[in-house]
């Protein structure tokens, strides 16, 4: 089932075409009946072409689901470089590491498994990006570390921006929503920050950390 719009497709097609390894990492997720909430292809591409502009080293991510989003995480770093990737759930971090195993990235990429609060205090800061997509309830939590752990001139990352819309409903009073508005609120406020939302898939904060207090 593909829902995307015809608009994404034609990105897809001509930008963000899938490798071989790409395809078969979406296939594993399927067999193995893993959530489909993977980053789309275009998002991908522009999650990678971020990293590109600012030369990433070391980058964090929480949500690794089936290592999709952090393949092409991970394929913009030079060899050196590091993706750690953050995820509580034992199958879903089996199936990540296989992932980063097929594509030949199990040396740039570091999967630590366990709950992102529990693990986000033990990481040096110093990222050059962090890519938040796990739980929604914890994001305002997740947006103090974020920059907590980024260096000035690094990219804070947050997907699913517009939360299929309940970012956009005053009415839903979901924990989730909640977190998404809490969220989208502080990176928008936030003197530190140069952000914005842009409107691909279900929306991806770009926030820019060009100082380091207000
Ligand atoms: N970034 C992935 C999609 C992530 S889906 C991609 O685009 O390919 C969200 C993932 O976050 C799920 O695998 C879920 O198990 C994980 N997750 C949810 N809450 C979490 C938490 N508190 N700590 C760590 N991982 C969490
Ligand atoms: C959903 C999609 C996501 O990209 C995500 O990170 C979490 C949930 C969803 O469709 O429910
Ligand atoms: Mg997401």
């Amino acid at each position: 089932m593909d829902e995307r719009l015809p608009l994404e497709r034609y990105v897809t097609e001509l930008f963000a075409v899938e490798d071989p390894i790409l395809e078969n990492i979406r296939a594993r997720h399927a067999a193995e009946n893993l959530p489909p909430i993977n980053v789309s292809p275009e998002e991908g591409k522009l999650l990678h072409l971020l990293l590109l502009a600012i030369q990433a080293k070391r980058v964090l991510e929480i949500g690794s689901l089936g290592g999709y989003s952090g393949v092409w995480l991970a394929r913009a770093l030079p060899p050196a470089g590091t993706l750690i990737t953050i995820e509580k759930d034992p199958h879903h971090a089996r199936i990540a590491r296989e992932a980063f195993r097929a594509a030949g990235l199990e040396g740039r990429v570091e999967l630590i498994e366990g709950g992102a609060l529990e693990v986000l205090p033990t990481l040096t800061p110093g990222f050059d990006a962090v890519f938040i997509d796990a739980d929604k309830e914890p994001l305002p939590r997740y947006f103090d570390w974020g920059m907590r752990l980024l260096r000035t001139g690094g990219l804070l990352l947050c997907d699913n921006a517009f939360f299929h819309g309940a970012a956009l409903d005053e009415t839903d009073r979901s924990g989730n929503a909640l977190g998404v508005r809490a969220f989208n609120k502080l990176a928008a406020a936030d003197p530190r920050l140069v952000a914005t939302i842009i409107p691909v898939r279900d929306g991806l904060v770009v926030g820019l950390k060009t100082r380091d207090s207000a």
